[in-house]
């Protein structure tokens, strides 16, 4: 256990920073690089506990991935070219893992068993569960109580047309990857659209997908292809992870942050919109599309920040980011109102709660509902003991936090910022 204490800030934060590589893309270009035929060479890849999951299960499921100093290769195997893990397949933290492996797993023709950390397997599995089964799939609640660990076994698989409640990626994901071992087409819609790295990536790859949307959702379909071709994927820097250094510059007085080198695809930028409805000054600069996705170095200069509401079809764009939009609204004129945002609750920890303790400790005005919060802003917060109940995106958040507010913010078990951003308080400080 680990404690890191953060003083306010008194002089301006000045420079540049490049955030390390997302973190759904990382995931992905290793499960999509070990089904795929030949080698797949990924830079900038995000070597958190997260991805680092992903990395072992796939080894243990016979790829050969080699890490060099600045690339990942993974040699994989074709579609069909798995073996049967002499191990569970131990997730960690990782729900992504977790939900997007089910989808292969559920196509192979062996046994396997996942299983994570205590807040992994007390995360719903039900929401993959449910679909992967109506696609024929032998999965499995070991505890039958809708979480991991989970038992897959072989099935025959054929397309369904799912219609999930929630706009999740990862659902999304594990039936789209399921699909590529059914028999016909597969297709998932969501109410609205959730992150499209699946359906971007997977398409680089050589599978046979495609999107749309219309006044019922957002669809995407996939038909099973005959193999997946290794790709270079070059990883862009994570919004998720940017998101605590552009909300830095805009709450220490005189900052000016370059941050390079950021995904920004709409799919995940819906921060950026926020920042902007909030009247953050950011200039979006050196514009270019990497590997099918996005990026830019964003100018971020400090601003004052009023009051706005977060709601409706941006939710799943920014649902990792409203531990530290929570944050920029409690030092914002006004009143901020985030809400469709129950998938909170479901996340490393229920960050309705964690975000609703912590912002309080620190002399916020916050009142939790049902599936969101309201923040009244304040012009200072004051440092407290932190409990980031071991979720890294609490404790950047109110580290973050920290830096404008009067005292000391002590972090607990902030270690747990190696999931998403190992040296993330080197950085910081
Ligand atoms: C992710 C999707 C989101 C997000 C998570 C990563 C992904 O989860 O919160 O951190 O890589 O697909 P949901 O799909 O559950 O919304």
């Amino acid at each position: 256990m680990k404690t890191t204490t953060i003083n306010r800030r008194i002089q301006p934060l000045r420079g540049e920073v490049t955030v390390p590589g997302d973190k759904s893309i990382s995931h992905r270009s290793v499960m999509f690089g070990s089904i795929a035929h030949g080698t797949t060479e990924i830079t900038n890849f995000l070597k958190g506990a997260d991805c680092l999951s992903t990395i072992s299960c796939f080894r243990k499921l016979g790829i050969d991935i080699e890490e060099t100093q600045d690339r990942i290769l993974v040699h994989g195997r074709g579609l069909s070219g798995l073996c049967a893990p002499s191990q569970i397949l131990d997730t960690g933290n990782s729900g992504t893992t977790t939900r997007l492996i089910s989808g292969i797993l559920a196509g192979q023709n062996f046994s396997s068993v996942l299983s994570g950390d205590a807040s992994l397997n007390s995360r719903p599995m039900g929401r993959i569960i449910t679909p992967l089964r109506e696609m024929g799939a032998s999965i499995a609640s070991i505890n039958d109580n809708d979480c991991a660990p989970l038992k897959i076994e072989p099935g025959k698989l054929h397309g369904i047309h799912y219609h999930s409640k929630v706009a999740s990626a990862q659902v999304k994901s594990a039936i789209l990857l399921a699909g590529l071992y059914a028999e016909g087409e597969t297709k998932v819609t969501e109410p609205t659209l959730s992150r499209n790295h699946t359906e971007l990536m997977l398409k680089g790859f050589g599978a046979d997908i495609s999107s749309g949307a219309d006044n019922n959702g957002a669809t995407a379909s996939i038909k099973p292809c005959q193999e997946l071709y290794g790709q270079k994927i070059p990883v862009p820097g994570d919004i998720s992870s940017a998101a605590y250094f552009i909300a830095a510059a805009l709450i220490v007085p005189g900052s000016e942050l370059l941050i390079k080198n950021v995904g920004t695809n709409p799919t995940r930028a819906g921060i950026l919109t926020i920042c902007k409805n909030m009247g953050a000054d950011i200039t979006f600069i050196n514009e270019k599309t990497a590997g099918g996705e996005p990026t830019a170095d964003l100018l971020v200069k400090y601003s004052h920040l009023h009051g706005t509401t977060v709601e409706g079809a941006i939710i799943p764009t920014l649902i990792d980011e409203i531990p530290i939009i929570a944050v920029l609204a409690a030092y914002a004129e006004g009143t901020t109102i985030i809400k469709d945002a129950a998938e909170l609750k479901v996340k490393e920890t229920n960050r309705i709660d964690t975000v609703t303790e912590n912002l309080l400790a620190m002399g916020g005005h916050i009142t939790p509902t049902d599936d969101g919060m309201i923040i009244e802003g304040t012009e200072s917060l004051t440092g407290a003991p932190v409990n980031s109940h071991l979720d890294h995106r609490i404790a950047m958040a109110f580290a973050i936090a920290g830096l404008a507010a009067r005292g000391e913010t002590t972090i607990l078990d902030s270690q747990c910022v190696d999931v998403s951003y190992p040296g993330f308080f080197d950085v910081l400080h």
